[in-house]
């Protein structure tokens, strides 16, 4: 049985190519100060001076942030996302300039995504300059809100490729020349996505210098720091995401030692609470990778609301889904074979995540993939696993904190960085 009856359909989602446009707009978001709720005086401070720095025309970074993620944050799941929070800033997957500029001809396949998507962020990966340069200028027709270097990526596809990813840490004169050349070629503002070292560079001097020389050689004024470092020995990249422990203390170091610079917190951050946490120690902005992927729904439904302070848009998953079906429906095979019903329907897999059903849900999904091919013949086969009360729920009060992982973060600070101008000169 069909289990979206019962309500009308909120939006139309006009399909792929038409509704993938270069589109001129640039989205600020008003801030709704007086529905705040679960924010201290400090914070709404922070988003007092958020406004007014918009308003003066220089750059703050984002609040929150969905983390760019290959394979998993890509047109699909940034649609779902979109269609939980109207707030949430979505990074793409990593494209490597060499990919940009040698698809030149077929560019919105990769570059291309639909308005509602804003604000959204390019990630870019690379070490040839010329490429970067011309990337970013292909990439400009599209006007992303801001365009990110990769400079975290440990993966041996990347890392081992050359100087790219995680690697050009130890080469920050390079990154420095990257990132002018790239914000030479683009209208958005420019960001650095990073981790706090590379195996044994991995002292708070070596992260501060690397800031201090990328940002002293270059327009970069916003870092987005995965507090832990890579490791470049051979373990996995899902293990370098895990293995390394996290340094939160040299993320609050850096917004201690450079007062100009903004800086987003990334890394093990999994709930609403420590995102407000983390912004009420004073980080700019808190960017969730996996928690975001992995359970969509408890993450981004309650950013609206209990990080943007706006009235929450009321919405249920039953809603979600039926609006997601129009989309799929829209992109299924449109590259020929592809897209199919089970790349489509990836990132939903995670939206029941601990609910009632879920398991029996994710069981005939995959048995569902077999054979569907529209996205209307999938939901009728797997939904009825789900109870309608979890379908229609509306959403309850988010889970309050167990654990402030970043209380006592000012007692452990690292001691203060002392600029290395010489070397900066001579570099
Ligand atoms: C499947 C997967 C793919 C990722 N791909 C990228 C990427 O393309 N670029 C990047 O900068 N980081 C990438 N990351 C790292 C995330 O952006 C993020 O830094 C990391 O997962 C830590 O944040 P979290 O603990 O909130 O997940 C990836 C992570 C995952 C799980």
């Amino acid at each position: 049985m069909m289990k979206f009856a019962g309500y009308t359909l909120i939006a139309s989602f006009t399909p792929t190519h038409s509704i993938i446009l270069k589109h001129p707009r640039r989205f600020r978001f008003g801030l709704n100060l007086a529905n705040s709720r679960n924010i201290s005086a400090d914070a709404l401070k922070h988003r007092s001076n958020t406004k007014t720095l918009m308003v003066a025309g220089r750059y703050f970074p984002p609040l929150f942030s969905v983390a760019p993620m290959m394979e998993w944050t890509d047109h699909h799941y940034r649609t779902l996302a979109r269609l939980i929070s109207k707030h949430a800033w979505l990074y793409t997957e990593m494209l490597a300039a060499e990919t940009i500029v040698y698809q030149e001809h077929d560019l919105d396949r990769f570059l291309a995504f639909s308005p509602e998507q804003h604000p959204i962020v390019l990630q870019i990966g690379g070490s040839n300059l010329e490429n970067l340069a011309k990337a970013t200028e292909l990439a400009n027709a599209y006007s992303y809100d801001e365009i990110n270097f990769n400079c975290g990526c440990p993966s041996p596809r990347v890392a081992g490729h050359g100087c790219f990813g995680v690697r050009l840490m130890l080469d920050p004169k390079f990154v420095g020349e990257a990132m002018s050349v790239i914000a030479a070629k683009t209208n958005a503002p420019v960001s650095v996505k990073c981790r706090i070292g590379v195996d044994d560079h991995d002292s708070y001097n070596e992260l501060c210098d690397f800031i201090y020389k990328v940002s002293s050689l270059s327009p970069t004024r916003h870092f987005i720091i995965h507090s832990r470092k890579a490791l470049l020995n051979g373990i996995s990249p899902a293990d370098n995401r895990r293995v390394p422990p996290l340094k939160y203390e040299y993320f609050y170091g850096l917004l201690r030692d450079f007062p100009d610079l903004k800086f987003t917190i990334n890394g093990g951050i999994n709930s609403i609470d420590e995102v407000n946490a983390a912004l009420l120690e004073g980080a700019h902005g808190v960017m969730v990778g996996r928690a975001a992927y992995n359970n969509p729904w408890q993450t981004l439904a309650y950013v609206d609301s209990a990080v943007y302070g706006v009235p929450s848009s009321g919405v249920t998953r039953r809603q979600v889904l039926k609006e997601y079906e129009v989309y799929g429906e829209a992109v299924l095979g449109i590259y020929g074979k592809k897209p199919t019903v089970r790349d489509v329907a990836k990132p939903l897999l995670g939206l029941f995540h601990s609910e009632p059903g879920n398991g029996l849900w994710k069981r005939r999904a995959d048995a569902a993939f077999m054979h569907c091919t529209t996205m209307k013949s999938f939901f009728e086969e797997t939904l009825d696993a789900i109870p309608d009360s979890v379908l229609d729920a509306p959403l309850a009060e988010a889970p309050s904190r167990s654990e402030n992982p970043f209380a006592n973060i000012r007692d452990v600070l690292p001691p203060p960085y002392k600029e290395r101008e010489q070397e900066v000169l001579y570099a």
